[in-house]
């Protein structure tokens, strides 16, 4: 999970597809099955690519509203272009600048991001700031240490206490 490849590269949203996107929409889908695709929740996608989550999320959980950000703004045009749903907002955003929403969101989840990150424990926690009293922050990761195999999930769901309860 700690594992990073300096090689992986995103600017341009047709390339990712073809090399990424295939595979991280299939995992998408397994990950959002595994975690309850409950309806009618607000979900925060950090990093979301091309869109592979927040898609899925909305074929398969029904939501009330998605935002998916990410700090490409090439990758936040395409996914732009190509998701319609009205209820997902695509934004630029990452780990340090978040989109908050006033309640929080119910789902903060994360797809084959953290470990790209400079500092991912700090950024879970900030992933689990933007969550509301009860909701679920979940990521994955590829197991790059691992050699990079079609993985299993590597990051548990935790579910953010009551405010004031602690986690
Ligand atoms: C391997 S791609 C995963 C994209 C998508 N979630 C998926 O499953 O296909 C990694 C993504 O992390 C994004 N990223 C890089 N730095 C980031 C940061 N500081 N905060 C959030 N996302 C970041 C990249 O722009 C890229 O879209």
């Amino acid at each position: 999970m700690n594992a990073t490849s300096s090689d992986d590269k995103w600017a341009t949203g047709g390339a990712y597809e073809a090399f990424m996107g295939r595979w991280s929409r299939r995992l998408a889908a397994e990950f959002i099955r595994w975690l309850g695709p409950e309806p009618g929740l607000t979900w925060l996608d950090v990093g979301c690519g091309t869109g592979a989550l927040a898609s899925t999320i909305c074929s398969l959980a029904d939501p009330l509203s998605v935002v998916a950000c990410d700090p490409s703004e090439s990758f936040v045009e395409h996914t732009r272009g190509r998701i319609t749903n009205p209820r997902v907002s695509v934004v630029v955003g990452g780990a340090g600048h978040l989109p908050k929403s006033p309640r929080g969101f119910d789902r903060v989840v994360s797809g084959l991001v953290l470990n790209f990150l400079p500092d991912p424990r700090q950024s879970v926690e900030e992933m689990r700031a933007r969550s509301c009293a009860g909701g679920v922050v979940a990521a994955y990761v590829w197991d790059y240490a691992g050699g990079m195999g079609f993985p299993g999930f590597l990051g548990r769901g935790s579910r953010r206490g009551r405010e004031g309860e602690g986690s």
